[in-house]
């Protein structure tokens, strides 16, 4: 059996929206993965179709395009055609901690080169669509992957809320990376425990926008006009990510790493 190397990495990209984002990620993909090898690339893909949702062609588009894991969010059922793929076997989650019996499940398994590496999708409560209590649901659940390594997508609006489940769970996972508000912090550092943390990591998406979004009818909704319907922007977009480096025997984070591009598509 070959040696296992002392560390890996994980590349981390933030929610995709919509074309232009998912066009940049798939341009970008390969000079991002040659340039940081990681052993697992995950991606939050819940904005992906039309900045809302995400359908099974696209899931699958970038599961085969380098990707080994989608998270999703609080748009995970926007477009239901994605629900016979996330009762499949496939790398796709959405958050693990809603009602039971909806379709798909809130974690999946990834091995490599003989890491296992948990990818959990969790939902915050503050200002957020009801869900259970993240932080109860991680100390009932957390005995379902303890022999491998764990990364959480903690998909939450307020920084307070993700900062603690960082604290938390610090020395029981090997990072928490926040996704949903699509405006990336700069926080990332690793806890004394071992957990790398970043409160959000910022999306994929058109950078002349609001949230990725049209930015001309968000901003006729603030000005007090008459409801519209949202619009994915156009123009060069961004891609948001961290690529957090990983002790293999522990599965303790050594340091994590933020990405900022911008793309000219
Ligand atoms: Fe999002
Ligand atoms: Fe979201």
């Amino acid at each position: 059996m070959p040696e296992q190397a002392e560390t890996y990495s994980i590349l981390f990209l933030g929610d995709v929206v919509g074309r232009p984002g998912r066009q940049a990620v798939m341009k970008r993909l390969p000079s991002l993965q040659a340039e940081h090898r990681p052993l697992f690339t995950i991606v939050n893909g819940e904005n992906a179709a039309s900045g809302v949702g995400i359908t099974s062609d696209i899931a699958r588009d970038l599961l085969r395009s380098g990707v080994d894991a989608i998270t999703l969010g609080n748009h995970w059922a926007r477009k239901p055609d994605i629900f016979s793929l996330l009762n499949s076997d496939a790398a796709i989650v959405r958050p693990a901690n809603l009602s039971s019996g909806l379709p798909g499940r809130g974690w999946v398994v990834l091995e490599k080169e003989g890491v296992r590496l948990t990818v959990l999708n969790l939902m915050g409560r503050v200002h957020m669509d009801p869900c259970d209590d993240p932080f109860r649901w991680f100390n009932d659940h957390e005995s379902e992957w303890k022999d491998g390594h764990l990364l959480i997508d903690f998909h939450a609006e307020v920084t307070s809320e993700k900062v603690a489940l960082g604290w938390h769970v610090d020395g029981r996972a090997a990072a928490v990376i926040g996704t949903h508000t699509h405006v990336a912090t700069n926080d990332a550092r690793v806890l004394p425990g071992g957990t790398a943390v970043l409160t959000d990591v910022g999306m994929c998406g058109p950078l002349n926008s609001i949230l990725g979004m049209n930015k001309d009818v968000i901003l006729r909704r603030f000005l007090g006009g008459l409801p519209e319907r949202f619009e994915v922007a156009e123009g060069p977009s961004v891609i948001s990510g961290a690529v957090i480096r990983v002790q293999t025997s522990v599965g303790r984070a050594t340091g994590i790493e933020v990405i900022r591009l911008q793309d000219e598509s």
